[in-house]
């Protein structure tokens, strides 16, 4: 029962103040940082992250393995409490899980004893609709994930793509106004994420959510986002905020442009920097452990 204990929605949450410099983004965090551990084993994971996502906007944030995205992700969606900065939803301060916030998280998450569509339903049942309501809602989210025909079967006899499109749909089901992804596809092949990628943009213009996706993929952040925020490696910081100007509705295709090529590149130029520190980190725990 490991996502029903991260479901927030039956938590409290706190609201104080007004952030008129914000006023129109819907979501902001300013000034967040976060220290793990104390003494010489402490590791701050992120530093002076200030982001803000405008209503309809979809904004990545890219880094290396480590560099605090999750940390972001858990910090924004209110599951860590305890860091330095605001989080403003609507310029309002919110501390603690946001029942305007819906979390799809970068491990497996579906609930293997219940079929596609009692995934799907879930958050609607702790929200007490009828069951016939209920039903048709998680019919229609299944179908925007085009997983109508498979609504009957069971995680087990689903495809990883499939869980991850499962997973969407149960939180889209919710109708939260601000989606937080953490890797949604992380676990999948390229070419996969490529064809999963257009379903979400597809998704993202149909609804219009103000979406903050999380990923390690350029390729992936290219694609879908208005802009890509990349990440510094310990302590993750923005490093730059690259702006997508490309047209929309963007299909995969569109990496075959020599447009996407330049954007493509010009991220992988400032992020190289950062994957091989954190390889090199990475390295050298290996070696003294
Ligand atoms: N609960 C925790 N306790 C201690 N250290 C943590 C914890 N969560 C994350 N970290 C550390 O914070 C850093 C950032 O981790 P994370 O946010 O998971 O990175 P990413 O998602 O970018 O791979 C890493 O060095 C990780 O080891
Ligand atoms: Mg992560």
């Amino acid at each position: 029962m490991a996502e029903y204990g991260r479901d927030c929605r039956a938590q409290p949450f706190m609201t104080s103040g007004h952030g008129s410099a914000q006023a129109s983004a819907v979501l902001t965090a300013e000034g967040i940082g976060k220290r793990f551990g104390s003494g010489a084993t402490a590791v701050t994971a992120i530093d002076e992250v200030t982001l803000s996502v405008k209503q309809g906007e979809l904004i990545s944030v890219i880094g290396p393995s480590g560099c605090g995205k999750s940390t972001l992700f858990n910090i924004i969606g209110g599951l860590i409490t305890d860091y330095e900065g605001e989080v403003r939803i609507d310029g309002r301060r919110v501390s603690g899980c946001h029942p305007d916030i819906g979390m799809v998280f970068q491990e497996e998450s579906t609930f293997p004893w219940r079929t596609a569509l009692e995934n799907v339903e879930f958050p609607l049942e702790v929200r007490g609709l009828p069951a016939a309501e209920r039903r048709q809602r998680a019919q229609q989210f299944l179908g925007l994930v085009g997983l109508t025909e498979f609504a009957d079967r069971y995680p087990g006899e689903l495809s990883g793509g499939m869980k991850a499109r499962t997973a969407i749909a149960r939180t889209l089901a919710a109708h939260p106004k601000i989606l937080l992804m953490d890797e949604p596809f992380g676990a999948l092949d390229e070419q996969t994420r490529l064809l999963l990628g257009d379903r979400l943009s597809q998704i993202h213009r149909e609804l219009g959510q103000t979406t903050l996706l999380i990923t390690h993929s350029i390729t992936e952040a290219v694609h879908l986002s208005d802009r890509v925020v990349v990440m510094s490696y310990r302590p993750g910081r923005i490093k730059r905020v690259v702006d997508v100007d490309l047209p929309r509705p963007r299909s995969s295709e569109i990496i075959e442009s020599e447009q996407f090529g330049h954007l493509v590149a010009s991220i992988w130029h400032d992020l190289r920097e950062e994957a091989s520190r954190g390889l090199a980190a990475d390295e050298a725990s290996r070696r003294s452990s």
